[in-house]
Order: structure tokens, then sequence, then C-alpha cells
């Protein structure tokens, strides 16, 4: 055995003796696809967390499909790979899937969105609370408006994705005392900018050129964007003449803020990744069960709190 060999076996051994065996470990993630400036972030943010780690990532985009989502998981399980990181693009349908993770013993953990399943079926979900989320868009919208008649269109996300049925909730509980805030039209712009931007030009249509709107509600930052470009399109001021709030927190957004045609963002931090490898760091070590639900922060922006210099701070993390 040569000395070199020596030393190379001492390493290992005083490696293994800390613990340190997350090193090498394979981890599959399966991600929704790149359907928001917030999507890719959190893409992004992902692979250098595990590169930090020395965790080896097979990714894979499931361009907005379940079945592609399933079918990755599938093949991760076939791997043999040492955990899973999903993004549930919907909240139903992943039961029999995350039963087979179950039986081959790979922990499973949710990122950013919730699943309909039993909690036994994976081991933590790092997220956001997506209902207080919309509470707090709408109370920052009630508190803006006051006592005025209100008339609001909302763009809604992902049709049954979590965050798109918890948003709604979250932003109805808190208009409902408030008689003169009502939602006149509501409809999925899928978390794209694209969508965002036709279905608030089919709003302003329907609703006397734009001129009966008085607030957008958007579920998240992208659509909000796009809904921007429409409204400035049809002749009239977003943050203005239509008032725009919105949930992301991401560049683009701050942006619109700091030119005044957006009014109000709800962050949620694209950084899902830390948290998730930070509790399977600890499951790999020696066991350590996390909490079922591991929470990240939700923080209101408006115009005051500095937009321009929020862009700023941002635009190079991982967006
Ligand atoms: O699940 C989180 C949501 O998904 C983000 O708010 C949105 O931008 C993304 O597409």
């Amino acid at each position: 055995m040569t000395i070199k060999t020596l030393l190379g076996t001492a390493a290992l051994l005083a490696v293994t003796a800390t613990g340190a065996l997350a090193e090498g470990e394979t981890v599959g993630f399966s991600q929704i696809g790149s359907e928001s400036g917030w999507r890719a972030a959190e893409t992004t943010l992902t692979r250098q967390q595990a590169e930090e780690r020395g965790i080896q990532l097979q990714f894979s985009d499931a361009q907005q499909k379940q079945e592609n989502q399933i079918a990755a998981i599938r093949s991760f399980i076939a791997q043999g790979v040492d955990a899973i990181l999903l993004a549930p693009v919907v909240a139903t349908g992943w039961d029999s899937v995350l039963q087979e993770a179950k039986e081959a013993e790979i922990p499973v953990v949710l990122l950013d969105r919730q699943v309909d399943s039993a909690d036994d079926l994976y081991l933590t979900a790092v997220g956001s609370n997506l209902v207080h989320e919309g509470e707090v868009a709408g109370e920052w919208l009630a508190g803006e408006v006051g006592d005025r008649e209100c008339r609001i269109v909302e763009l809604q996300g992902t049709t049954g994705s979590s965050p798109a049925i918890d948003r709604k909730t979250g932003f109805e509980n808190a208009i409902k005392d408030h008689p003169n805030l009502t939602i006149v039209r509501s409809q999925t712009g899928d978390f794209t900018r694209a969508l965002g931007k036709e279905v608030m030009e089919s709003f302003l249509q329907a609703e006397n050129g734009g001129k009966d709107i008085c607030a957008l509600y958007a579920h998240n930052d992208d659509m909000a964007v796009g809904a921007i470009q429409a409204i400035k399109e049809a002749g009239l001021k977003p943050g203005s003449d239509i008032l725009v709030v919105s949930i992301d927190g991401v560049p683009d957004l701050f942006q619109a803020m700091a030119a005044g045609e957006a009014n109000a963002t709800v962050e949620l931090t694209p950084n899902m990744a830390g948290p998730a490898f930070d509790a399977l760091e600890a499951y790999w070590k020696d066991g350590t069960t996390p909490p079922k639900f591991i929470q990240t922060e939700s923080k209101l922006y408006t115009q005051a709190d500095d937009p321009a210099g929020e862009y700023e701070r941002r635009k190079g993390l991982g967006y």
C-alpha cells in the first residue's frame, strides 16, 4: 500500500467517524418546470446548494405535467437515490408514487407546494404558509382602499395547485369583512407572465376598458408583470388607476414597484433547498426526524420599502 493510499484511507475513516457521510449522497429533484422567475431562481439555488454540500443532484424538469413528475420519481427510485425533492405541480394524485418511495425507504421532501396525501408518505415539507400569504395581500389591499368601493380582478395560479387554492382562500378570508371589496373576475393565468397578460386583457375588455377595475390580485409576480403590460397597453396606469398586489418578491416586480407600476408583493423565498438539505443531512447522519412542516417567512413589501434597493439586492440571487 502506498503512502497516498494510506492517507486516503485515513481521511475516509476520519470522515466516517465524524458522521459527515452526506458527501456524495445522490438526490433526485423533480421540478415543476420554469413557469416563473421565482421557479427559475428555486432551480438555480437548489443546484448551488447541492454543489456547496457535495450532493449529486439528478434534475428532472416536468414541464408542468404531473405524469412527468411521477415518471421521474419512479426513475429516481429505480436508481436507488438517497432522497427525493419534489415540487408538486398539483396537490392531488401522489399517494401511489409516494407509497413506492416509502417502500423503497427513500425519504421525500416536498418543496414550496403541498400535497393532499397522508403526511407519513413524506419526510418533511419546506414552504411558506400559503393561506397566510393570501391574507397578507388581502389585508394590505383592505387597508389601502379603506371605505372606497373596490372591484377586484384575480389572476389565479395553476388550477389544482396548493398555492392557487390557498392564496385564494387567504385573500378571501382577509376581505370577507370588507363588503366594499368584491372580486368581480377570477381566472387562472397558470403562474405565467404570458397568460397573466392575456387574461388581464380579457378582464380589461369586460370591465369597461379597465375603468371599472380598482385592483388586481395576482397569485404570483410573473402574472402581475404580464398584467401590468396589459394595463399600460389599455391606456391606464398600473399602480394608481389599478392597484397591483401579488406574491413572490421577484426582481422584476420590485422594478415595477420602483417605477410606481405595482404596489405590494409578499415575499416567498426561492431558497427552499437550504432547509431541505439541512433536514436531509441530519436525517442521513443519525436518523433525526425533522418536523413535518418547515415554514419559511412571508414578508410584505410595498413602495415604501426601497423597491429600487430591493431590486439591486435580489437580481443576482439566482433570478
Ligand atoms: O409554488 C410557488 C409558486 O410557484 C410561486 O409563487 C410561483 O411563482 C411559482 O410558479
